[in-house]
């Protein structure tokens, strides 16, 4: 028999807070029951989904009930308002990056483990498909043992961007925490955890207190090393959003972002194109290199992390992304801003969640 769908408020109705609505209502399994942000011009937009639309989100909680919700808030308000869902049994699923320090993801982690309830962190791009099937390509040893890993994420940001200003003032601003925690969390899902990284970045282009520029080197536990070389003031091609074209804000193209270097051969990403030598008897720079490339059924990540998360809070499935883990990726995007605070090298503790 069909369960009757979930009911899920939103909290924070601005950019991606308007996505999750417009994505709710089209998903049989879960319905919108309400929506709050402090900012009263949200109703002009919230309205049309014709669900009640609260300022505060205590009154949200205590009136609509829902058994869910969806914060997406700036990153200072999440600890907060996660905290108050826990306490009301509600189950939440968390934008990312989960808080803007480790105290507030702690404090997340502990609220939801108190009062029994779910925490899915929003890395939604780990619900890619294109994602997926790369870290099945990197599990299956088709490359051999990793070696290295080079990310790009460098791209322009439209010119009012910057115009909301907690994105460009710490805490809980800046590319690093905003956008690299992406691939930070992408980095750690595929690869594996960090040891160590060393970070240098500029504000040199915006002029802003935020870093508009980053260059970043990581050692991973496996001993293999990655770079990101990341900038938001650049016309460039190479962006996760623009070549995976999951998002459809961003103009698309046929580009790769990241690189995968293994002993036995390489790989790129989004295209998904493998290449080895052809046997092992000729092996050498000497020799040509086959290409193949995997075929993949693309589908959009946000979607599926909502019907994900709609299994969670019935208890069909694990978070793929629980408090601690987001609370890792977390840690590794500290670890990047402490390293350009200090100007050295940072290692990644097992005292990290
Ligand atoms: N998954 C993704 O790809 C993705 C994309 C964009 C943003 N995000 C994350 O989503 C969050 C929001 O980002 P955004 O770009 O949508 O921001 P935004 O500024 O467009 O929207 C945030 C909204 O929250 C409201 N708000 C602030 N404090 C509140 C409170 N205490 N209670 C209720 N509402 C409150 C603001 O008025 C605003 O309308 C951030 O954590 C960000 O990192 C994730």
């Amino acid at each position: 028999m069909a369960q009757p769908p979930i009911r899920l408020s939103i909290v924070g109705f601005g950019e991606i807070g308007q996505r999750h609505a417009e994505l709710i209502t089209a998903d049989a399994d879960c319905l919108l029951a309400g929506i709050c942000d402090v900012d009263p011009r949200c109703r002009s937009y919230a309205d049309k989904f014709g669900v009640p639309v609260y300022e505060d989100v205590k009154e949200l909680l205590e009136t609509e009930k829902p058994q869910a919700t969806i914060i997406a808030t700036p990153n200072r308000q999440h600890a907060a308002i996660a905290e108050l869902c826990a306490k009301q049994s509600i189950h939440i699923l968390i934008e990312k990056p989960i808080a803007d320090s480790m105290e507030g993801a702690n404090r997340i982690v502990k609220a939801a483990h108190d009062n029994h309830v779910q925490v899915l962190v929003g890395h939604h791009r780990r619900h890619n498909p294109l994602v997926q099937e790369t870290r099945l390509a990197l599990q299956s040893g088709e490359l051999g043992k990793l070696t290295a890993v080079s990310m790009f994420w460098t791209l322009m940001k439209p010119i009012n961007y910057y115009q909301k200003q907690w994105r460009c003032t710490r805490p809980g601003g800046g590319p690093t925490l905003i956008n690299l925690v992406h691939e930070l969390d992408l980095l750690r899902y595929l690869c594996g955890e960090v040891r160590q990284v060393y970070a240098q970045a500029s504000s040199a282009a915006r002029q802003l207190a935020v870093e508009d520029t980053l260059s970043i080197s990581l050692v991973l536990e496996s001993g293999a090393v990655a770079s990101i070389l990341a900038s938001d003031t650049t016309p460039s091609p190479w962006s996760y959003e623009a070549t995976t074209r999951e998002n459809p804000l961003y103009f698309p193209n046929d580009e790769n972002c990241y690189y995968f270097f293994g002993t036995l051969g390489s790989f790129t990403f989004p295209q998904m194109q493998r290449w080895r030598y052809t046997s092992e008897k000729a092996f050498g720079w000497q020799h040509p290199l086959e290409m193949s490339q995997r075929v993949v059924v693309r589908a959009d990540p946000l979607k599926s992390q909502l019907e994900h998360f709609c299994r969670v809070v019935r208890e069909e499935e694990r978070p793929i992304v629980d408090g601690r883990d987001g609370a890792r990726s977390l840690a590794l995007v500290l670890a990047v801003l402490e390293s350009i605070r200090r100007q050295a090298p940072v290692l990644l503790t097992d005292s990290q969640p």
